[in-house]
C-alpha cells in the first residue's frame, strides 16, 4: 500500500497548476449519455473517481478514448445498457448522475443505491422524488433504483436543501422532458454553471444558472459538443492553504479566482496574503503566525465543506480561537481526531470544533478517513515539526491530481513509498 512520507517545516515556493475540477468532470461525463455522437473534453483529471466513471460509461456502451494530455473523446452513438452496478457506485457515489440522462434517453435505467458514506448518511431522495414528479415510475428492488418513463414531463421541483449532484442530475433529465422544469432552491455551484453550459452547447434550452431557480425548456433531442473542464476550486483553495500550513509564497496558476472569493476573504482574514495576479492568477504568501477565525461551511458562495478540514489546519496553529462549524455533512471531522495526533487541541461539540491554536504540530503516522480530510493531513504534515507519514492514499488519488509531485515541486519534502509487502 502507498503511503506518503511528508518530512515538515518546509516553506514552499513556486507555481502550481490546478487541474480540472473532480466535481465538474464527473456531471459533465455523465451528460455524454444524453447525446448520440462523439465528444470531446478536455483537461479532464487525471483521478480515482473520474476512471470510476468512465469505467461505469463504457460498461453502458461509451467508447472512451483517453489522451495524456487530459483529452478524453467518448462515443455516445450506441448505450448497450441502462444499469450502473453496485461494484462500481459503491467505489463512488457520484455514479447516481447517470440516472437523470439514461432515464432521459432510454427511458429507463437500474442504477445501484449508494448505501453510506464515511462523512454523513447523504441520501439521494431528491434525485428520486424530482424524477417521480417528473412522471418516472420508480422502484427499489434488490438495491438498486428501477426507473421507467416513456418520455419524462416538465415539472416544478423544489430542493429542501440545495443538493449539487441533486441539482445536475434533474437538471440533465428536464433536458430532454416534455415541456418546462422549474428547479427551486437550487445549487449555485460553479461545477452547475459549467454542467449547465455544456448542455446549452448541446442545444439544451437553460436560463438562471447560477442563481436559485433554474428553468429548463425540454427538447426532443440534443448533440454532442466539446468541452473544457474548468479549473478546481477546491484543488485552488487546498494550495493556498499549503502555503498556509508550511510558510512561503506560492503562485497558483489555472484557477478562477471568483469562484475563491469566500475563501479568499476568509484566510485574508487569517493573515495570509492573497493576491489575484492575473484573471487566472493568484499569488499567496505567508507572513508570521496566523490568526484565528471563525468558519461555518455552506452551500456555495459559502465557505465551501470541501475545504472545512483544510482550514481546521491552519487554525490548528493559529493565534487564539476557533470555532468551525459544519452545516453540510453530519459527520465531517474524522480528521479531528488524526489531527490530535499531530498534538492539535481541538473539542468537538456537534456540529461544530472548537479549535485552539498550539505553537506547532508534531509529526505522527496518520490515517486518512475520506477525500477532503487526506488532504488536510498532508498540509498539517507540510507545517508540522518532524516526519508525518500519511497512509489511506486512496482516499487522496480519487481527487487530487498528483499532490505528492505537485509539492514536491515547489519544496515540499513528500515522498510517495510502498510499505512492504502489504
Ligand atoms: N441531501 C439530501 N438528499 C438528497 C441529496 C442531498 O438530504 O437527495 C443532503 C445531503 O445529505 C447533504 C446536503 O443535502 O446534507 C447537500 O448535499 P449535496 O447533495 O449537495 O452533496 P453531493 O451532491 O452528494 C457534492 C460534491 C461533494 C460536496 C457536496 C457539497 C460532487 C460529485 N460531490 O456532493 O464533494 O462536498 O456536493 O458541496 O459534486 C468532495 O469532492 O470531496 C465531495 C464530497
Amino acid at each position: 500500500m502507498d503511503y506518503l512520507e511528508i518530512k515538515g517545516g518546509h516553506a514552499l515556493s513556486g507555481k502550481v497548476r490546478i487541474s480540472g475540477a473532480k466535481n465538474a468532470a464527473l456531471p459533465i461525463l455523465s451528460a455524454t449519455l444524453l447525446a448520440e455522437g462523439c465528444f470531446n473534453l478536455q483537461e479532464v483529471p487525471d483521478l480515482e473517481d473520474v476512471k470510476i466513471l468512465l469505467e461505469l460509461l463504457k460498461e453502458l456502451g461509451i467508447k472512451v478514448k483517453k489522451s495524456a494530455n487530459g483529452q478524453v473523446e467518448l462515443d455516445s452513438s450506441k448505450l448497450e445498457s441502462y444499469e450502473a452496478p453496485y461494484d462500481l457506485v459503491r467505489k463512488m457515489r457520484a455514479s447516481v448522475l447517470v440516472l437523470g440522462p439514461l432515464v432521459a434517453r432510454l427511458g429507463k435505467a437500474r442504477v445501484s443505491l449508494p448505501g453510506g458514506c464515511a462523512i454523513g448518511a447523504r441520501p439521494i431522495d431528491f434525485h428520486l422524488k424530482g424524477l417521480e414528479l417528473m412522471g418516472a415510475k420508480l422502484v427499489i428492488r434488490e438495491g438498486f433504483v428501477e426507473a421507467k418513463a416513456s418520455r419524462l414531463k416538465g415539472a416544478h421541483i423544489y430542493f429542501d436543501i440545495p443538493s449539487v449532484t441533486g441539482t445536475e442530475n434533474l437538471m440533465m433529465a428536464a433536458c430532454l422532458a416534455k415541456g418546462k422544469t422549474v428547479l427551486e432552491n437550487a445549487a449555485k455551484e460553479p461545477e452547475i454553471v459549467a454542467l449547465g453550459e455544456m448542455l446549452i452547447n448541446m442545444g439544451a434550452k437553460i436560463q438562471g444558472l447560477g442563481t436559485a431557480t433554474i428553468v429548463i425548456e425540454g427538447v426532443k433531442s440534443l448533440k454532442p459538443t466539446t468541452c473544457k473542464i474548468i479549473p478546481d476550486r477546491i484543488e485552488a483553495g487546498t494550495y493556498i492553504m499549503a502555503v498556509g500550513a508550511a510558510g512561503g509564497e506560492l503562485i497558483i496558476e489555472n484557477c478562477i479566482p471568483d469562484h475563491l472569493e469566500t475563501v479568499i476573504l476568509k484566510l485574508k482574514a487569517a493573515g495570509l496574503k492573497i493576491d489575484v495576479i492575473d484573471e487566472d492568477k493568484i499569488k499567496v504568501k505567508k507572513k508570521g503566525r496566523l490568526c484565528s477565525v471563525d468558519v461555518k461551511t455552506q452551500p456555495y458562495p459559502g465557505f465551501p465543506t470541501d475545504l472545512q478540514a483544510q482550514i481546521m489546519v491552519l487554525m490548528a496553529t493559529a493565534g487564539k480561537l476557533s470555532v468551525i462549524t459544519e452545516t453540510i455533512f453530519e459527520n465531517r471531522f474524522m480528521h479531528v481526531a488524526e489531527l490530535k495526533r499531530l498534538g492539535a487541541d481541538i473539542r468537538v461539540e456537534g456540529r461544530s470544533a472548537i479549535v485552539k491554536g498550539v505553537k506547532h504540530l508534531n509529526g505522527a503516522p496518520v490515517m486518512a478517513t475520506d477525500l477532503r480530510a487526506s488532504a488536510s493531513l498532508v498540509l498539517a504534515g507540510l507545517g508540522a515539526k518532524g516526519t508525518t507519514i500519511v497512509q489511506g492514499l486512496h482516499h487522496l488519488d480519487r481527487g487530487y491530481e498528483k499532490m505528492d509531485e505537485k509539492l514536491a515541486q515547489v519544496g515540499a519534502r513528500i515522498r510517495r513509498l510502498q510499505s512492504d509487502g502489504v
